[in-house]
């Protein structure tokens, strides 16, 4: 299905109030759920675990996409998995060997991605196009909200989109979506686009029609 799915990132809710965060988003028109795991260690940054995965699991009625920014990643594999992830993605840089860490995913029972940084190129990635159900390219470097989208990665999805082919696998851009570059990565080939501060700003679980708002506006 290559209709474009719009999915919040968690990383820009309230933390105090996940489980009300993410039923207000999903019923003002969130496809996917974006849970950002940071270790302070791959990226400058310290999230959340599989325990709060856990937690709000039974919250989310769509799809929990979780994205790690971790290393190494072999080790979490299976917690992750327990606590209810759909999707996991690891990043390329994490480790030596992605293609085992792609492997794993798959035999924990999750749809496997694999996210690029901003100055990954793809051609490592045309020897893993059997092993992804998702490749994630980043906007921004991995680590926070709230920065700004970097636009060179927009000939990356296009070539990437090109790569693919027919192949069912998502591409999903991450970082500095707004209702201006949206359109751009859209129409360059993604098709899931990962919205943090975008969707968040100005809403609250009070005031949830701001985030729909905000969703219909990317
Ligand atoms: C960055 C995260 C993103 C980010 C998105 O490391 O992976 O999901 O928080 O936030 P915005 O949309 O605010 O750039
Ligand atoms: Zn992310």
């Amino acid at each position: 299905d290559r209709s474009i799915k719009i999915a919040p990132s968690i990383l820009s809710a309230d933390f105090a109030g996940f489980g009300a965060e993410i039923r207000a988003i999903e019923a003002q028109g969130a496809d996917w759920v974006h849970v950002d795991v940071m270790d302070g260690h791959f990226v400058p940054n310290l999230t959340f675990g599989p325990p709060l995965c856990a937690a709000i699991r039974p919250h989310i009625r769509t799809v929990m996409d979780v994205h790690l920014m971790i290393a190494p990643v072999d080790p979490y594999i299976d917690a992750f998995a327990q606590a209810g992830a759909d999707i996991l993605t690891a990043h390329l840089e994490a480790g030596p060997h992605i293609h085992r860490t792609l492997q794993a995913i798959r035999g924990a029972g999750c749809k496997a991605g694999l996210a690029l940084n901003p100055g990954t190129g793809i051609d490592a990635v045309e020897h893993l196009l059997d092993m992804v159900d998702l490749i994630c390219v980043m906007t921004v470097n991995p680590g926070f909200g709230g920065q700004k989208f970097i636009h060179s990665q927009i000939d990356k999805v296009r070539s990437l989109r090109a790569m693919i082919g027919d192949r069912p696998i998502h591409i999903e851009i991450d970082g500095g979506i707004t209702p201006e570059t949206a359109p751009l990565m859209a129409a360059a080939g993604a098709d899931v686009l990962v919205a943090g501060s975008a969707v968040f700003k100005g809403g609250s679980v009070d005031k949830p029609e701001v985030y729909g708002e905000n969703i219909r506006a990317i």
